[in-house]
């Protein structure tokens, strides 16, 4: 080798994040980690490309819909907008236990009865995923287990297998030989990622990824590869409730409006037709605190109780507590339930949750919650044929909600007589429904409305 060459030029790259840096620093400035540089050598500026593609007139393009491949799971299906499309790559997130290797294994099977599919294990023995597909039911034909956490290895398996579908799970465990890093940190999520993105787009073969969302590091987790791959959902519920909510959040080939709804069972998860009915179905008739609201969840009506129990406090600040909806929601609500109604809740406890593990985080569900707050405090029920529907404003008007017909007919489809709305909501057009409108400008006409004969009355 000669000497006149001039020695490479070296960076020193954080191992978390992946940050650079000409100089040498004890702590990555990016994501704070201490002593996790270290150098090594710049990577060449990228080459010219070749001969780019020349642009292409939009109104030269066939509009035909992007081919699917369905499964057979139809709430599955519906969330990816009817299918999968071929060289996708998709990811799960979902805290871990709530089922995501469960779903991904059912899903692999039905896409086996047609082409092998690779299942791409780095979590699970192969012996394991076997007994988890006895207890499913599943036989397993056409169904390839890898257990190997060698992202290039893998990817030279799959080629002789040709398979149909290839899933992974789960992102966090595999690595590429291409990066230095551990599996699951920033710099190997990213280009296992990329890796797979590309596979996927040369193969045609569409991929799930699996990727567990952390509660104390988001960061490391999924959401850093969504603006990766092209469609986004999460599995979601709570884990001592069987409902599962599987959420599509970015979708490049579909719209994200769709929200599949499954039941954990002993044989996997199960989708549930009628979901509205499933979640109020425990409702006690005359219960106290107890609201049901007709949701949106993307563009799909979904009927939910929101409960509420207030209770004199035992310490120097009362507690406010949510579970399934927004904290601040909550504070906003009591806030003007004391101002501008008159509740006195400076001494009460409040505890307000969404039965079932649903999580509704729309301000539709105000006045439903502010109703189920002042049913506690005065001790008496809410008429069972009510529903309840309107934003709480900071000066306690009620403000519109948007797909007003579509929430009603959800009401009036599982027996609902009534519902109390924003008069806003009005204003525009007056909707279908055979449900008697029970319009209220304010917060406090509302409760009027919905709990007559309370002491402000
Ligand atoms: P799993 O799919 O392993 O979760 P993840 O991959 O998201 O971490 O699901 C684990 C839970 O699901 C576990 O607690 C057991 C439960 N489960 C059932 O209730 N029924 C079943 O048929 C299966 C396979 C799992
Ligand atoms: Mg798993």
């Amino acid at each position: 080798m000669t000497t006149a060459r001039k020695p490479p030029r070296t960076v020193f790259v954080c191992q978390e994040c992946g940050y650079e840096t000409p100089k040498w620093l004890g702590r990555c400035p990016e994501c704070s980690s201490w002593n996790t540089l270290v150098e090594r050598v710049a990577a060449e500026a990228p080459r010219p490309a070749g001969p780019s593609p020349p642009p292409l007139e939009l109104s030269s393009l066939s509009h035909e819909d992007e081919p699917r491949l369905a499964f057979g799971l139809p709430e599955f299906d519906r969330v990816l907008g009817g299918g999968v499309v071929p060289g996708s790559l998709a990811l799960i997130g979902g805290d871990p236990g709530i089922g995501k290797s469960t779903l991904l294994l059912q899903v692999a099977s039905l896409a086996a009865d047609s082409r092998p599919v690779l299942y791409l294990s780095g979590e699970e023995s192969a012996r394991q995923i076997k007994l988890r597909a006895s207890r499913l039911g599943l036989t397993g034909g056409g169904l390839f287990v890898l257990t190997e956490t060698n992202l290039d290895a893998a990817l030279r398996e799959a080629e002789p297998l040709s398979p149909g579908l290839l899933v992974v799970d789960s992102i966090q465990t595999v690595y590429t030989e291409a990066a230095p890093q551990a599996p699951g940190s920033i710099v190997q999520l990213r280009q296992c990622t990329m890796d797979l993105m590309r596979w996927a787009k040369e193969t045609g073969v569409p991929a799930f990824i699996v990727g567990h969302v952390t509660k104390e590091g988001d960061i490391a987790g999924p959401r850093l590869l969504e603006h990766i791959v092209d469609v986004v959902l999460y599995l979601e519920g709570e884990r001592f409730s069987s409902y599962r909510l599987l959420r599509s959040v970015k979708n490049r080939f579909g719209s994200i409006d769709e929200v599949g709804v499954f039941e954990m069972t002993g044989q996997g998860l199960a989708g549930v037709d009628n979901p509205s009915q499933a979640f109020i179905a425990e409702r006690a008739s005359r219960a106290v605190g107890s609201v049901v609201v007709p949701t949106l969840e993307g563009s799909r009506p979904l009927l939910v109780e929101v409960q509420a129990l207030t209770s004199p406090t035992a310490m120097p600040t009362p507690r406010r507590t949510v579970n399934g909806l927004d904290f601040n929601r909550l504070l906003l609500v009591a806030a003007v339930l004391t101002r501008r109604v008159g509740l006195s809740l400076a001494g009460q406890d409040v505890i307000a949750s969404v039965v079932g593990g649903l999580r509704v985080h729309e301000p539709a569900a105000d006045l439903g919650l502010a109703l189920a707050i002042v049913s506690s405090h005065r001790d008496k029920p809410v008429p069972p044929d009510l529903a309840a529907l309107g934003e709480v404003g900071l000066s306690g008007e009620l403000r519109s909600v948007s797909q007003l017909e579509r929430r009603l007919l959800e009401a009036e489809r599982l027996g609902f007589r009534r519902c109390l709305l924003p008069e806003s909501a009005l204003a525009r057009a007056k909707p279908k429904t055979k449900l008697e409108l029970l319009p209220a400008a304010t917060l406090r006409e509302a409760i009027k409305l919905g709990l007559p004969g309370g002491r402000q009355d």
